[in-house]
């Protein structure tokens, strides 16, 4: 059926507010397609009729969508730079500085992003908002147990301080879990807040179109203060940046120029 996906992803839009057609089309399509084979479908159109009437199937369709792997220090490397050059700088602008963690999934990366700040400020100053499209993954975060696999790059002295281990899997302490705050929000089409001076957006980036990214850079030099940072992920560098307003400060960290 010849316009069978888009006239699909017009649908979904409809139903969920999410719009797919700022995904890249290859990948989300071939992710769509495998799921809707999978439950016996032959096209996009009697798919969506039964995703009217089923809250299960859209359920699992959202969990196709939205890729929720993530763990604590990933790419340990950028973490140790954000700690010691781009920290200082922030804590040059500010000791109570304005975190957004956007595209958390689970909560590793906002966590981690606590963690390592106390390192350097009491928990009462350590404000970090953290969101992500997908509820269930947000639940999970403020539940803030995981497990093992979670963990294989958080130091030692780290883990010591911040999880508590029973049986199994590993809890991070409330007094971290106080530092974040967890919300819905979609990148794609909720309003940003403003004056941060540091927003970790990493991995979520490569999903999307060339347009959806460069309005995001848009958006994400207005939500920054002056001076602010932009971390992105390690397969995530911004192509010109001069052009969105922002100087490469470190590999995939990236400075809102002076205005
Ligand atoms: C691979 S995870 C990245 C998690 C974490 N940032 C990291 O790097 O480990 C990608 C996350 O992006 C979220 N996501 C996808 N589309 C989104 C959107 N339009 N707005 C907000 N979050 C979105 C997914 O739900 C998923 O949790």
């Amino acid at each position: 059926m010849c316009n069978d996906y888009e006239g699909f992803i017009r649908q979904i839009k409809k139903q969920t507010g999410i719009d797919l057609s700022h995904y890249k089309e290859a990948q989300m399509k071939r992710r769509l397609t495998s799921l809707r084979q999978k439950r016996g479908f032959d096209n996009f159109h009697t798919y969506f009729q039964a995703l009217s009437c089923d809250n299960e199937l859209v359920s699992e369709l959202l969990d196709r969508m939205t890729i929720n792997v993530s763990e604590f220090y990933r790419n340990m490397k950028r973490w140790d730079v954000l700690e010691t050059s781009i920290l200082p700088e922030i804590l040059k602008q500010s000791k109570r500085p304005k975190i957004w963690s956007a595209a958390c999934s689970t909560g590793e990366e906002p966590y981690t992003l606590a963690m390592i700040l106390n390192q350097h400020l009491p928990l009462k100053n350590i404000q970090i908002t953290a969101t992500d499209i997908d509820e269930k993954a947000l639940e999970k975060a403020r539940q803030g147990v995981y497990h093992e696999r979670a963990l294989k790059g958080v130091p030692n002295s780290i883990r010591q301080r911040y999880f508590t281990k029973d049986n199994n899997v590993y809890h991070v302490s409330e007094a971290i879990k106080n530092a974040v705050q967890f919300k819905r929000h979609n990148l794609l089409s909720d309003r940003f807040d403003s004056d941060f001076h540091l927003i970790v957006c990493r991995n979520v980036l490569i999903y999307f179109t060339e347009s959806a990214k460069n309005e995001l850079y848009t958006k994400f030099y207005r939500a920054l203060k002056s001076e602010g940072f932009l971390f992105v992920g390690s397969t995530e560098q911004i192509f010109a940046p001069q052009t969105h307003g922002f100087d490469v400060f470190d590999t995939f960290f990236y400075r809102k120029t002076v205005t």
